[in-house]
């Protein structure tokens, strides 16, 4: 026992699971001391090696079952414990909708202290199937020991592991990383390398429209304004991948994390995919953002449509809009509706939108949320909804402050991180706003994303 750890690294111990960390991994305690077991579920008693010891809390690695969870399942995925992009594929679809609603309900009890009864935390709305869900796909391209390899980084690395088929992306992903491998070896492409800052093909990105004919856009993004061999790649696209209607070249010579450059040529076909969420039309080009389970994402809004429950008359504010989805959604059913975002491109977006979906109602302000709403107030356009739907930092306190100034009579907030949600509800709760209902979906199936809906009701209206 070293420093009063009382585990040793590389040695092996039997561990009784008795909690879930936020990422779903298995939590195990040696007299007080935290061990997270990445695979092993709560119930489990397991045989682990133990890999890293921090002062306060470690990591071991799962060897062996001595008594397995009734939750267990089989991954679908070969590459499941290598490649980091899913880690509750080893729950039953069912855990896995509990424990997404369980970090909700801990969250908001204890980081928002926020007293609400259990039943008004509803059960999380899941997928009839919950595989293929993406709509969209972004995978590095790399060379190692003369073989290319294109899939995903392994978690918490920049390693890529090579995918041949993945479950929660488009069939047609698997057949476009095919196509655009044998076009690479064929005629000698080079792939990216990020030390040096050299090589050619960095990343390729597939979305498709769910709605609309399986439209198909193939995105090659490089480190080179231009393309050796791209009839050749054309034409292979073409014949193997009959539902391609967009390639398009994107131009990215920085050597970044970021992975999309800000330049697109269109090599083949039309700028965009076209595809619906509900009845509204989006236009989606390579740099628009869209959410990536279009399933979802319609019972998303339809949710916030039913918590807004909007008569016909009403003001509403979308703070944090995007490309507006959510103000075209709430447009119908109100008088006027102002969308609020801070990228430009994306308001031009929202504007489009709005235009080829006949909506005159919605108006759209490039900004900050936490500036230009204060600034609608003080021109007296006094909201009787807010929605709100920010990034993963929750909203800006001033924001939070100047809603509370207005008397709307309902905030329906949408977050994609229980933690700052449940920050952002105990803020709400002392300026006046109570949570009322709170109903997690799953966005994300097989990951540890948790997506929630909530509404709050102005107090003593
Ligand atoms: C989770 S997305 C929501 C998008 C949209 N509501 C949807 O459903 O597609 C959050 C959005 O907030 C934007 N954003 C981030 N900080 C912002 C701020 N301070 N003010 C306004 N928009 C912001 C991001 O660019 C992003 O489009």
């Amino acid at each position: 026992m070293k420093n009063n750890i009382p585990v040793e690294k590389n040695k092996e111990y039997i561990l009784e699971i008795t909690g879930t960390g936020f990422k779903g991994e298995g939590v195990a305690k040696v007299e007080n001391y935290t061990i997270f077991v990445p695979e092993a579920l709560e119930g489990e008693k397991v045989k682990v090696r133990i890999v890293k010891v921090n002062k306060n809390f470690g990591f071991g690695k799962l060897i062996d079952f001595e008594v397995k969870s009734k939750d267990r399942v089989e991954p679908i995925c070969s590459i499941y414990n290598k490649c980091g992009g899913c880690q509750l594929q080893h729950y039953s679809y069912h855990k896995q909708l509990d424990f997404k609603r369980q970090r909700v309900v801990d969250a908001i009890k204890r980081i928002g202290k926020i007293d609400i009864k259990d039943e008004g935390i509803k059960d999380t709305i899941g997928m009839e199937d919950p595989y293929r869900y993406r709509n969209k796909v972004q995978m590095p391209v790399r060379e190692e020991g003369g073989k290319i390899k294109i899939g995903f980084y392994k978690s918490r690395s920049h390693d890529v592991v090579e995918v041949k088929e993945c479950f929660i992306q488009e069939k047609v992903a698997d057949k476009a990383i095919y196509v655009i491998k044998e076009w690479m070896e064929k005629y000698n492409i080079s792939a990216y390398n990020e030390k040096k800052n050299k090589g050619l093909l960095k990343h390729i990105m597939v979305r498709k429209a769910f709605k609309n004919n399986d439209e198909t856009m193939i995105v090659l993004v490089t480190n080179s304004k231009t393309i050796p061999y791209k009839d050749e790649l054309i034409e292979s696209i073409r014949e193997n991948i009959p539902t391609i209607t967009s390639i398009i070249h994107n131009i990215n010579t920085k050597n970044t994390n970021v992975i999309l450059g800000q330049k697109c040529v269109t090599l083949w076909g039309k700028d965009y995919i076209t595809d619906y969420i509900g009845k509204f039309k989006f236009n989606i080009s390579p740099l628009s953002f869209f959410q990536v389970n279009p399933t979802q994402t319609e019972v998303l809004y339809n949710k916030a449509l039913e918590f807004a429950d909007l008569k016909g008359n009403e003001l509403v504010f979308d703070a944090y809009c995007g490309t507006g989805t959510i103000s075209l959604f709430l447009s119908e059913n109100c008088r006027e509706v102002y969308g609020v975002e801070i990228i430009k491109e994306a308001i031009d977006n929202a504007k489009i939108n709005a235009k080829q979906n006949n909506i005159h109602n919605a108006k759209f302000i490039v900004g900050k949320s936490e500036e230009e709403i204060p600034k609608l107030i003080d021109q007296g356009k006094l909201p009787d909804v807010i929605v709100v739907d920010p990034p993963r930092k929750g909203c800006d306190e001033k924001l939070l402050k100047s809603i509370s100034k207005t008397n709307a009579s309902k905030i329906v907030y949408v977050s994609c991180d229980p933690g700052t949600l449940a920050r952002d509800l105990g803020l709400l709760d002392n300026l006046g706003y109570k949570t009322e209902k709170v109903q997690p979906v799953d966005m994300f199936p097989m990951t540890s994303h948790v997506e929630t809906i909530v509404l709050l009701t102005k107090e003593n209206q």
